[in-house]
């Protein structure tokens, strides 16, 4: 059986930055309450013509150039998201398009800011079956574009961003160990954006009563990740054969500095083994996770052979764990640039869109 390892990553975020300071000119805030509430200083923030996709493309091009491999070796792709541009088409059918990766399946998961963690597992188990030998994962959001900016609860939590992950099959052991995935649907009133959906569809009542922001009961959420980061993260290395005294990093979803706190303190962990990057990102949801890994690695605190445990809790409500041996990119003796493949996906894009014109012609002219 195949070992599915992790050997790409990249990241991107939009360059534009809001810090606390910035948001205590809109709202009724200051930066003293956000930095002591919940460690965040500063978030990024998407301009008008940046998507889901577009941050995606640009994380999946450095994650892509990281495994050598070019966006035709893609099997799969999975994009976890809960700010999709399209109720259909999926995101990660955009992202597939504008990378050119046209042997690619893809599909979206909704799992909120644990989508990271079941989408590399889906992936993991997708490898590990045989069934396919590369993925491409990705979380990418843009809330910002859901948030009620006159909302002081939930306004100055969120930030933008993507991550991507390669997995490749391999007979050399390691990779993903282990993960745990759960949800428990009975609390998903406590963090929802309730309209826009075949529940609610957009109407006037709707955009009236502000259904198609991001509602949260805040101290419910807080309560709900105290209570499951750290035992997630105790269960997904229990079903690898591991204690926290094996593991050099864990890599939480970055929601709360507090809510990383008290995960330390269940793990019996010092803090300098977390990955937290809260404050210059903010809750950047889905993308969070693999955003913490690209800047762990780029500044070299993670090592082949190092073992990681991602751990995440979200709306759903949904929580899991994953746990990783560290290899990075699989030996490989060509060398690809991924991003000289976008020329031709552009190209490739429009000619399948032309034939696809004349194709509707000439059958509107038979029939
Ligand atoms: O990916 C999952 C996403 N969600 C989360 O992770 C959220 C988890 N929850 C949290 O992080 C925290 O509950 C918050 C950061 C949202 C709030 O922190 P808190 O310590 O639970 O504050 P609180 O809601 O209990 O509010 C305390 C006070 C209230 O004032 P009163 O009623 O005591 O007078 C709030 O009105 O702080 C007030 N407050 C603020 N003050 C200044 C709430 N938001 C703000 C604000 N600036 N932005």
């Amino acid at each position: 059986m195949p070992y599915a390892h992790i050997t790409g990553w990249g990241m991107a975020v939009p360059e534009k930055v809001l810090t606390n300071d910035d948001l205590s000119r809109m709202i009724d805030t200051n930066d003293e309450w956000i930095r002591d509430h919940t460690g965040i200083r500063e978030r990024h923030i998407a301009r008008e013509n940046e998507f889901p996709s577009t941050l995606a493309v640009a994380a999946a091009i450095k994650a892509l150039q990281v495994a050598n491999l070019k966006p035709t070796d893609i099997d799969l792709i999975i994009c976890s998201t809960s700010s999709p541009e399209h109720i259909f088409p999926a995101t990660a059918c955009l992202i597939q398009d504008q990378l050119g990766a046209s042997r690619a399946g893809a599909f979206d998961l909704s799992a909120a800011c644990t989508g990271f963690i079941f989408a590399t597992n889906m992936a993991a188990q997708s490898i590990r079956s045989g069934s396919i030998k590369t993925a491409l994962v990705i979380g990418a959001e843009t809330l910002s574009r859901f948030v009620d900016w006159q909302d002081r609860n939930t306004c100055i939590l969120f930030g933008d961003g993507a991550g991507a992950f390669v997995l490749q099959a391999s007979d050399q052991p390691g990779g993903v160990l282990s993960a745990v995935m759960h949800s428990d649907g009975s609390g998903g009133d406590s963090l929802s954006l309730p309209a826009g959906g075949s529940r609610f569809p957009a109407n006037e009542a709707t955009i009236h009563e502000g259904k198609h922001y991001i509602h949260m009961d805040g101290r419910a959420v807080f309560r709900f990740a105290t209570r499951v980061m750290g035992h997630a993260a105790k269960e997904a290395l229990e079903l690898a054969g591991l204690t926290t005294d094996d593991v050099q990093w864990i890599i939480p979803h970055q929601a709360n500095y507090r809510i990383i706190e008290t995960a330390a303190k269940y793990l019996k962990l010092p803090l300098d083994r977390f990955v937290i990057n809260v404050d210059r990102y903010g809750n950047t949801s889905t993308a969070s996770i693999p955003i913490a890994t690209v800047e762990a690695i780029e500044k070299g605190l993670i090592k082949k052979g190092d073992k990681i445990v991602f751990v995440g809790f979200g709306a759903g409500l949904t929580w899991g764990a994953l746990t990783a041996d560290w290899t990075g990119p699989l030996p490989t003796e060509r060398r690809v640039h991924p991003e000289s493949y976008r020329t031709w996906a552009r190209v490739r894009s429009w000619l399948l869109r032309v034939a696809r014109l004349i194709e509707g012609l000439i059958w509107g002219r038979e029939s």
